[in-house]
């Protein structure tokens, strides 16, 4: 989705500027620009493209030395990817500039009007109204310009604005998209998320809906966007170390984040558990005894690989706290007619916590009385600060498109969730507990294990980077594991995956069988085992050619598949958290040896702030 810089201070904004935008690639973006004010004038430079191929216009040759400025990349959503549909947007004087993520839904009717006061548009953005209703707004006044522009405005919005007549400043505001800024010295920043300023300051600000700031060299005034009142407000510390969110010597951010799980599962459970006691501790839970106790019901919502993170947690839930689950696309959720009362906990999941469809689901439960949990990865994100309670998933910064360790990080989060609620709710043994606990601990070993040898995996992969589709098979609570491994390898490597629980092979999926089908067959040891073993006969039976994902020790499945994936052993209800890697490094290397962008694949962003 889009992302915001902007940069007032004494260095060349334009460097700034790029570096930063550089940062917020992971976003996934077409096109890209920076503007800055230059004696009184807007410089602005813009193109469809990837920074690679920008860099001369926006970094070697870029006409201006000016320090203040913004920058933009834009993943079209109201007009295909050109120069004239690239942000920043300009009035039509070229007075000021405007950079803008979210959508302006009354946009038609804003610039019927604009045209209607003769005002010329270039673009068939949603964005560009905006610049143009400032400027009709403006008599000297920039904020509140921006103020009596944003007033006539529906829709979801992260704005940056820069005028030629004031060189000393820059506006910004949001609404229901993600808006931050950065102390510096002598300097300050402002951006749609941390990653871009991180190298810069660690000192932050999160805007909340309706909020504004007027950003200056030495100072940030924060403003309240109905009547321009100020505001005061914190800022916090970001602990991201900046190192974390750059490739560390690997070829793509997908694989080095595949390679943090093990690092990420031991700061998901750090400080958060007593073995001796058997206790979990999950300090931002804001739920008390009652309130746990009270529940009769929980239903979770997500979207993408939370969703499966999801859909795992409910086997979860249901086996160790006894309560039913439903877990529900937030998409699914929001539009039908869902049945929640006071009793009825909704768990929120998302790495981004800017999930348009999580948010409104969340949203809906709470306005029907619902208590909220986020289980989040993103600090001081939206969803952080509209939940009743909160699980971080401490995964630290995801810059690979496609999901990986927020998902293994989910997964551990909920397993705690689950153990805690499963205590309190006295179906589970200390015993038990404690002895989870410490499975939990050596996780991160065992994925270590995969980690140091990837060759059988990679050989796998190569066999298959030709095939045009694949069945992911799983039972029970690796059921969800297929899906997201169907997920992973679809995301990047463009071939055709399809999920089915093993169950169902024969009501319908296998008549799709033959020796051109791959089948990904989940079957680790488990209670199911033998249920699984049995589907994966039949496919064989039907000339199928089958991958199985195996605990070490199982001969027996080198007699039946094709191709097995050796791990080692876990209990069956953290084998979704180890069995997750295996597939996710099968996806990577059919997408790397096909020569696709990982980290970026076609169509995709990190973020999808709209619906
Ligand atoms: C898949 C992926 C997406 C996200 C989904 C939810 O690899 O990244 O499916 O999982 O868009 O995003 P968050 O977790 O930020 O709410």
């Amino acid at each position: 989705m889009c992302g915001i810089i902007g940069y007032i201070g004494n260095n060349k904004a334009s460097e700034t500027i790029y570096d930063g935008l550089r940062r917020l690639e992971y976003r996934g973006y077409d096109s890209a620009g920076i503007a800055v004010v230059d004696n009184n004038q807007i410089i602005c430079k813009k193109e469809p493209g990837k920074l690679s191929d920008l860099k001369n216009l926006l970094l070697d040759t870029f006409p201006s030395d000016s320090t203040i400025g913004i920058g933009h990349t834009r993943w079209a959503t109201h007009g295909r990817p050109t120069t004239f549909n690239a942000h920043p947007h300009g009035d039509c004087k070229n007075s000021l500039m405007v950079a803008h993520n979210g959508i302006i839904e009354n946009y038609i009717k804003l610039k019927k009007n604009l045209l209607a006061q003769g005002h010329k548009f270039v673009s068939e953005t949603d964005s560009e109204v905006l610049a143009h209703l400032i400027e009709e707004k403006y008599t000297g006044d920039l904020k509140q310009a921006v103020l009596d522009a944003l007033h006539e405005v529906e829709g979801a919005y992260a704005i940056a604005v820069i005028h030629k007549d004031h060189p000393d400043k820059i506006l910004c505001a949001r609404k229901n998209a993600p808006l931050l800024v950065g102390h510096g010295t002598n300097e300050n920043f402002l951006a749609s998320d941390v990653t871009p300023i991180l190298p810069y300051t660690r000192k932050v600000t999160y805007l909340d809906n309706l909020e504004g700031a007027l950003v200056t060299k030495d100072s940030i005034e924060f403003f309240d966007l109905t009547d321009g009142t100020p505001l005061s407000k914190e800022s916090v510390t970001i602990d991201w170390n900046p190192v974390a969110a750059e490739k560390d010597g690997f070829p793509h951010f997908m694989l080095k984040e595949i390679y943090e799980q093990p690092q990420v599962i031991r700061n998901t459970i750090g400080g958060r558990t007593s073995e001796e006691e058997g206790k979990i501790y999950l300090d931002e839970l804001g739920l008390t005894g009652p309130e746990i106790y009270r529940t009769q019901r929980i239903i979770i919502v997500a979207c993408g690989t939370a969703y499966y993170a999801g859909c795992v947690a409910k086997y979860l839930l249901e086996e160790m706290v006894r309560i039913p689950v439903e877990c529900d696309s937030a998409s699914e959720f929001r539009y039908r007619k869902p049945l929640v009362d006071q009793n009825t906990l909704v768990i929120g999941i998302s790495q981004s916590g800017e999930t348009a469809d999580t948010l409104e689901a969340i949203r809906l439960a709470k306005q029907m009385g619902a208590k909220v949990l986020g289980v989040v990865n993103a600090k001081d994100s939206t969803m952080t600060r509209e939940v009743d309670g909160l699980v971080y998933i401490h995964a630290g910064p995801e810059i690979a498109v496609a999901s990986t360790k927020a998902y293994i990080a989910m997964l551990t989060a909920l397993t705690l969730l689950a153990l805690m609620l499963g205590k309190i709710r006295s179906v589970l043994t200390p015993e038990y507990v404690k002895e989870k606990i410490s499975e939990l601990k050596v996780l991160p070993q065992k994925i270590e294990q995969i980690l140091e040898n990837t060759k059988p995996i990679q050989e796998i992969a190569r066999k298959y980077i030709n095939a045009k589709s694949f069945l992911y098979i799983g039972r029970g609570v690796n059921f969800p594991t297929a899906m997201e491994g169907a997920l992973k390898l679809k995301e990047v490597s463009y071939i055709h995956a399809q999920a089915y629980a093993a169950g169902e092979m024969k009501h319908g999926p296998i008549a799709l069988i033959d020796d051109k089908m791959p089948v990904f067959a989940i079957l680790t040891k488990s209670d199911l085992y033998k249920k699984t073993l049995s589907n994966v006969e039949e496919v064989k039976a039907r000339k199928g050619t089958v991958i199985a994902l195996a605990s070490e020790g199982d001969e027996h499945i080198q007699d039946v598949a094709d191709n097995v994936i050796y791990i080692p052993e876990v209990s069956e209800v953290f084998s979704p958290i180890i069995n997750a890697v295996p597939l996710q490094l099968f996806a990577y290397y059919v997408a790397d040896f096909k020569g696709l962008d990982v980290d970026q694949p076609r169509n995709l962003a990190k973020s999808v702030t709209v619906e």
